[in-house]
């Protein structure tokens, strides 16, 4: 009796995402130790909490595919790109790395959408609000280093946004979520 639940074609691209997911942390991770090699000590906790999130999509999508009966194939991860120049280089290759994650979800939505496999498709709209929060908080700190100069940011404004960012929560505020009351 056959019990995989997924096509093949979907349980490809998920254990990709998967693997995507585990890259995503090396990548965070990476950046977090070279934020703190610059002796940027509230970044690099910012960024290092953020390797733990993504860590946690890697074994989200690990389990789904275990559980619709399908094989997890756990294969090597690619090694992170090469380290930022400046605060602000970080801080734009995470934007591009999260909104490059966000195209990668919608691939397979799209092709769950279009193999009428709907606990996937719904399974992956967490994906979709996650991707929603990461660009978002991505986008929050490209505003916060623009805000302190970008590539001119002075010292003593890094300072600044580096205590802050020990701070920041891990979660940004969505647009849907927002009222008169609480803009
Ligand atoms: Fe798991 Fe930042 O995407």
């Amino acid at each position: 009796m056959k019990t995989n639940r997924l096509s093949d074609t979907l349980a490809q691209a998920l254990n990709d995402q998967m693997t995507k997911e585990a890259h995503a942390s090396q990548i965070y991770l990476s950046y977090a130790a070279w934020a703190d090699g610059e002796g940027f000590g509230g970044i690099a906790n910012f960024l290092f909490r953020h390797a733990g999130e993504e860590r946690n999509h890697m074994m989200k999508i690990l389990e789904y595919i275990l559980k619709r009966g399908a094989k997890v194939k756990v294969v090597a991860i690619p090694a992170p790109p090469s380290n930022p120049t400046s605060v602000n280089n970080c801080f734009e290759k995470v934007f591009e790395h999260e909104v490059d994650n966000t195209k990668a979800v919608y691939k397979i939505v799209k092709m769950s959408f279009n193999e009428e496999d709907w606990i996937t498709w719904n399974f992956m709209q967490w994906f979709v609000k996650e991707q929603d929060e990461e660009e978002t908080l991505a986008l929050e700190l490209l505003d916060k280093i623009k805000i302190c100069g970008g590539e001119k940011a002075t010292h003593q404004a890094l300072y600044e946004l580096d205590k802050d960012l020990e701070k920041t929560p891990d979660d940004a505020t969505l647009a849907r979520d927002v009222t008169t009351e609480e803009p």
